[in-house]
Formats: C-alpha cells, sequence, structure tokens
C-alpha cells in the first residue's frame, strides 16, 4: 500500500504552509462513521438534515435550499431553471471561476466577458451596461474572496433589463450584506461546500430558490429528471414507480457528505470568527507595506474565503519564489477566463482592469484556527520578499 503524503511533510518538499487547510476533526470522522454505518449511502436523511441546515443558516426562511454534488452543478441548474440556453447570453465578470462559463455553455449559451470594479474585485456594474444587449438573459455576480459585491444595484440591473441574477456566493457563505445573510436576498443564490470551501462537505453545492414551483425541478433535474419524492429519500427510502418529465442530471447530494458538512456546520461561528481574526493580522501585518494592495474590508461582516493581496510592478512572480523558498505556499484566483483558447470568440467589453488583476492577484494561506506563528511566518516572508 502506497503512503499518502500532503503538505507539512518534509517528504514532500512541498511547502509546510499549504494555501488551503481543511478544519477536519473528530466531529468529521465521527459524522463520516455514522453515515456509513447507517448503510444508506445515496441521497438520504443527512441530505435533508444539510438543507434544513444551510437554510437556517443563511436565515433564508421564506426560502428553500436545494443540496446539489457540486457548486458547478449547482450554477449549472441554476441557469436550466433560469431557462436560458442556445442563441442566449450570460453576463459574468471574467475574474471568476471557471465552472461559471463551463456552466453557461452547458446550457448552450455564450458567456459575455465584463470587467471588474478595481476595488472590490467583483463585477463592475457600470460596466455591465454597456454589454446588455437583445440577447442578454442573465447575470452573475459573484463576492470574490472576502469582499461583497454591490448586490442592491445587481437587484436594480436586473429589474431595468429583465434578467435574472445568479449570484454566486461560493466565496460568501456565512457572510452579510447590508445586515442580511447571503443566501437570503438573492434572485437565484449558490453555495460551493468543495474541498477548500469555508465550509466543506468534501465536494458538494447549494442552491437557494423561492418558489416551490424552482424547488420542485431541481429536485427533479439533480435526479437524472426522476420524479422520485425527495421526501421519501431523506426516510432512507425510495419509491420505484416515478414520472421523468425534465432534463437532468446525477447532480443528487450523497449521505456521507452531507454528513461531514452538516459536522462543519456545526462550527460555523468559530470558523469565521478565527478566519477573521486571522485575515485582520494578515492585513495590520501588511499595511505598512509598499508594493501591495490589500482588501478593503475590516472583516466585520464577511465569513472570508480566502486572502489575496495584488502585487504591483511585476513583482508576483518573484514574491512567489521567494514565499515558496520559506514554506509558504501561494496560490492565483484567478487567470481571467476571456483569456482562455475556449472563449476566444466571445463577446466581452474593455478588461483593463481584469488584465491588471490578473498579473497582480495572489493567494495568500489562510486556515480556520490558524495559528500565530503560521501567521506571522507567513508576513515576516511577504516583508522579506518585498525587501529583497
Ligand atoms: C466563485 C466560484 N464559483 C463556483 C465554484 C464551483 O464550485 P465547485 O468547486 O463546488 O464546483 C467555485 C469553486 O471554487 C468558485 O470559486
Amino acid at each position: 500500500m502506497s503512503v499518502a503524503r500532503g503538505p507539512g511533510d518534509p517528504a514532500t518538499g512541498l511547502p509546510d504552509i499549504p494555501v488551503f487547510k481543511p478544519l477536519l476533526e473528530t466531529e468529521e470522522l465521527g459524522a463520516a462513521a455514522a453515515a456509513l454505518e447507517l448503510g444508506w449511502l445515496g441521497m438520504g436523511s443527512y441530505v435533508g438534515d444539510f438543507e434544513s441546515a444551510i437554510g437556517e443558516a443563511v436565515e433564508a426562511h421564506d426560502r428553500h435550499v436545494v443540496a446539489v454534488s457540486t457548486g458547478h452543478a449547482a450554477l449549472h441548474l441554476a441557469l436550466m431553471l433560469a431557462e436560458i440556453g442556445p442563441g442566449d447570453e450570460v453576463i459574468t465578470p471574467s475574474f471568476n471561476n471557471i465552472t461559471d462559463f463551463q456552466a453557461i455553455l452547458a446550457v448552450g449559451a455564450e458567456p459575455v466577458f465584463c470587467d471588474v470594479d478595481p476595488d472590490t474585485l467583483c463585477i463592475d456594474l457600470a460596466a455591465a451596461e454597456e454589454l446588455v444587449g437583445e440577447r442578454t438573459r442573465a447575470i452573475i455576480v459573484m463576492d470574490y474572496a472576502c469582499v461583497m459585491c454591490d448586490h442592491e444595484a445587481a437587484a436594480d440591473f436586473a429589474r431595468r433589463h429583465s434578467v435574472r441574477v445568479i449570484h454566486d456566493a461560493a466565496h460568501s457563505f456565512g457572510s452579510r450584506y447590508q445586515g442580511r445573510a447571503v443566501g437570503s436576498f438573492s434572485d437565484l443564490c449558490m453555495f460551493s461546500f468543495d474541498p477548500v470551501k469555508l465550509i466543506t462537505s468534501i465536494d458538494g453545492g447549494a442552491l437557494v430558490v423561492r418558489s416551490e414551483d424552482e424547488v420542485a425541478a431541481l429536485r427533479e433535474m439533480r435526479l437524472v429528471g426522476m420524479g422520485q419524492p425527495s421526501t421519501v429519500m431523506y426516510e432512507n427510502r425510495r419509491a420505484w414507480t416515478y414520472d421523468v418529465r425534465r432534463l437532468g442530471f446525477r447532480y443528487h447530494l450523497a449521505n456521507l457528505h452531507a454528513a461531514i458538512g452538516l459536522a462543519q456546520l456545526g462550527k460555523l461561528e468559530r470558523i469565521i470568527a478565527s478566519r477573521c481574526e486571522a485575515c485582520r493580522a494578515l492585513s495590520a501585518g501588511l499595511a505598512p507595506l509598499e508594493g501591495i494592495t490589500t482588501p478593503p474590508t475590516d472583516f466585520e461582516d464577511v465569513a472570508p474565503f480566502l486572502y489575496w493581496i495584488r502585487v504591483a510592478d511585476g513583482r508576483r512572480e518573484d514574491l512567489r519564489d521567494h514565499l515558496r523558498a520559506r514554506g509558504v505556499d501561494t496560490g492565483i484566483h484567478w487567470q481571467p477566463g476571456h483569456r482562455f483558447s475556449l472563449f476566444e470568440s466571445c463577446r466581452r467589453g474593455p478588461l483593463d482592469h481584469t488584465e491588471r488583476v490578473g498579473e497582480e492577484i495572489l493567494t495568500l494561506p489562510l486556515h480556520s484556527d490558524m495559528e500565530e506563528a503560521t501567521i506571522e511566518r507567513v508576513l515576516e516572508a511577504v516583508e522579506s520578499g518585498l525587501c529583497a
């Protein structure tokens, strides 16, 4: 049997401070064991419980949560629910995750690449105005890392142009916007619980929708179109007869994943508090340094998923090398979408800010329960890198 090695094991030669580090403790291990012992491995009671717990956590009291296998699946189903298809266009920030663009292609529509606001790094809604055309059917707004998008302006944009808003909240689970919990106010809101997110179910996602009709449609779509009642499945049973009324995919969440997600949700407050504290320490330590920009937030109302800096003057790659040599790993979230070959022919507006951000953005390590000594090492590495 081969011995698996991960970050922190000197034999790997990998930096010992990884960018992401899951918080998996006895609760998650116990939950996984209990779910396996139950012996109902597919979608079942844990999934129903996970949906209820997500609904509570995001204060979606007048809404419905549907859990799915990934954030990508949630985006794909959101676009299907909005009846977006061939010939339609969806405006998205080019500075976004590849899954958003692929979900648009998956329904046969075309992404239209929009620039970002240079401060928030979220979509620039004034720039989006210039991109609206006859074929525009939806806009994707995404909260980047630890900064919120202007959701009031997004809702106004949608009203004026009669388009749907798909709120990509993969980075903002647990955050608040103008005092309201993310997930409680958007048209269609999606979450991701992939391995590196604030809360993980190893892989998983969810959509928060407003109407009973939307929930009913989603429940079928995630089960390859089967009209198998979720209420029956949430009792760890299944119906053997049902109708198939619509296109669907195998996008349901399994009990094992939901069990781990539930265990993580039980620590949400602690996870958020510890990450905010780490982010504040990083921002305070980096504030005096020249040549970098830090996120424009005091981390009061956000649940930070990742911590970014921008490195000016073409020094990002040198700084990355410097950090890596000191055992500090970094990430790049992301390469702008419009630069990928697949999207060469897609419509776009001016992308000056996106181009620049794509060259400068750098993700520093951020973990739940991050130790002070680890934060100090990250700060020391960045400082010495910039002074080198
Ligand atoms: C902004 C954003 N949207 C969507 C996704 C997709 O989520 P998943 O990895 O669960 O498919 C991610 C994943 O990192 C993301 O960062």
